[in-house]
């Protein structure tokens, strides 16, 4: 059963590949997107619904790929529009879509904008930038600091004597999303997107878009500054949602959205329809795996966010340390306590490469790493496809981009036909899902549960219940049969009234 088209990001499983290290047809030792194409029956075999490609556009990779020299075409290391189209095809005869990254809070310094708007004080795209003179003391504009590094969000350039703003590296200037060409030419790179089949983006930095306009100092520089101001921000976004709007069949926005609190985060949905479809939980993913903290982010977003919004749940991504390290430890039970919660909350789940055979970070130092921005490597590492040289990640000789982890005990190949794997896991979550609406779409409601456990109900009748403590509990009132149990052991059994989890289980009855 495929979901239809204009739920399919609701419905379905999204799966996100950071397109250097997913696979190598080429042969180099960096992943590409034929080798992505390559991998297309694994995903379809899985059975997830679409793709988030880290960025994929020509860049000098400073902070690899979130630097854009040009924001039409594709990254030579990663092969060719030509491939793209091919990806997209491939994909749609799977079933599956493709979505992009789109950075528009910032391009790269060798973007042709950037290169003209430096040229002098009246150029073209000056003010496509943030352009000041310092204080008359020769101190920066303002206070504010960049995300990298922390040393002052301004770069003096030496030939018109001003200085520009930049909240990454000094080599990634932010665009000023006052002016009017900026906005109007971010419409068209979306049309030139979506014209190809692009399924839709999820969008870089977004809650911190339009910047404040009278760039004042923070107020307390020592805690996460917000520079943004949100009204305008939300403008931009029912723009950008109309132009969506616009496709048939509609094409979907991800917002990367970087506020601590559910109030802040529902109102990058709008009324619900009319801003982003998706919107990042980050307290979910700062929250440690601990039943009473997760739940607590839940129930706040289920009450903040407006009806028609949709939750989008994340364990992973390319920035942060891997969650079978960050969450688990590296304990493989709680690795499968984690994955049944992404996999049956009320919303999206996103799932990071390798998530389901539990990939861990991976120590990456020395000369090994890559990411002098952030040295956010180890979660970056090749996927691991099999126990062979080379990892079926790139061929046998070939030096892979960043070191490989612990592929030769972990990997697709593995894991694939073992009934008891992670991989088994995941998938077999991921068909129940699509077997049963309510998982897919039914309500969220927490039920009692006892410390150190969580439970909830999705619609009228499935249950899901973790025990994320080293005790075992027992959960009053559960009647039916196990579907799943994240041990195994209990598939198939009946529950006449009283679920029991042993330490760092959990299971659906539905
Ligand atoms: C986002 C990306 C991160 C990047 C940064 C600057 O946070 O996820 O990888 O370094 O933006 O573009």
């Amino acid at each position: 059963m495929r979901a239809t088209d204009s739920t399919w990001w609701r419905d379905g499983v999204l799966y996100q590949i950071y397109p250097r290290s997913f696979a190598d047809a080429s042969g180099d030792g960096v992943g590409d997107i034929a080798g992505i194409v390559s991998r297309l029956d694994y995903l379809e075999w899985l059975g997830v619904a679409g793709i988030w490609l880290n960025p994929t556009m020509p860049s000098p990779n400073l902070d690899w790929g979130y630097d854009v020299a040009d924001y039409c075409d594709v990254h030579p290391d990663l092969g060719t529009l030509g491939d793209l189209d091919r990806l997209v095809a491939e994909a749609d005869r799977r079933g599956l879509r493709v979505v992009l990254d789109l950075v528009p809070n910032h391009t790269s310094d060798r973007h042709p904008w950037f290169i003209d708007a430096r040229s002098s004080r009246t150029s073209a795209h000056r003010d496509w930038y943030f352009w000041r003179d310092p204080r008359p003391d020769g101190s920066p504009p303002n206070t504010w600091r960049s995300n990298f590094g922390g040393g002052s969000a301004w770069e003096l350039d030496a030939r018109t004597g001003q200085l520009y703003l930049h909240h990454f590296l000094r080599q990634q200037p932010d665009l000023d999303w006052w002016s009017e060409g900026v906005r109007d030419a971010f419409d068209e790179i979306q049309r030139f997107w979506f014209d190809r089949g692009i399924a839709g983006f999820r969008i870089d930095v977004v809650s911190e878009l339009v910047k404040l306009r009278d760039l004042p100092d923070d107020v307390d520089p020592g805690e996460f500054a917000r520079h943004a101001d949100a009204e305008e921000t939300h403008r931009v976004l029912r723009r950008w949602r109309a132009l969506a709007d616009g496709y048939q069949p509609r094409r979907i926005l991800i917002g990367e959205t970087w506020v601590m609190d559910a109030e802040n985060l529902a109102s990058f949905y709008g009324t619900g329809t009319d801003e982003l479809h998706l919107a990042f939980n980050f307290p979910f993913m700062f929250a440690s795996l601990d039943a009473a903290e997760l739940r607590t982010v839940v129930e706040q977003a289920e009450a903040a966010l407006p009806p028609e919004a949709w939750p989008v749940w994340t364990g992973s991504n390319h920035d942060f340390v891997r969650f079978p390290t960050r969450w688990c430890g590296g304990d493989e039970r709680k690795v499968r306590c984690a994955l049944l919660v992404l996999l049956t909350l009320r919303g999206t789940p996103l799932l990071y490469y390798g998530d389901e055979l539990g990939m861990e970070q991976v120590e990456v130092t020395g000369g090994a790493a890559r990411d002098a921005a952030d040295r956010r490597d180890g979660a970056r590492t090749p996927m691991q496809w099999s126990g062979e040289r080379g990892a079926g990640f790139t061929s046998a000789g070939a030096e892979p981009w960043l070191p490989f982890g612990d592929y030769a005990e972990r990997n697709v190949e593995a894991q694939r036909d073992d009934p008891g794997s992670h991989l088994s896991l995941v998938r077999d979550l991921i068909a129940l899902r699509r077997e049963h609406p309510e998982l897919r779409s039914g309500s969220y409601e927490s039920l009692p549960r006892a410390p150190g456990s969580w439970a909830w109900r999705r619609g009228d009748a499935i249950t899901v219940a973790v025990n994320l403590s080293g005790a075992e509990v027992g959960l009053e009132g559960v009647e039916g049969r196990v579907a799943i149990s994240t041990d195994r052991s209990r598939d198939g059994d009946p529950v006449d009234g009283r679920l029991r989890l042993g330490p760092w289980s959990g299971a659906i009855v539905t």
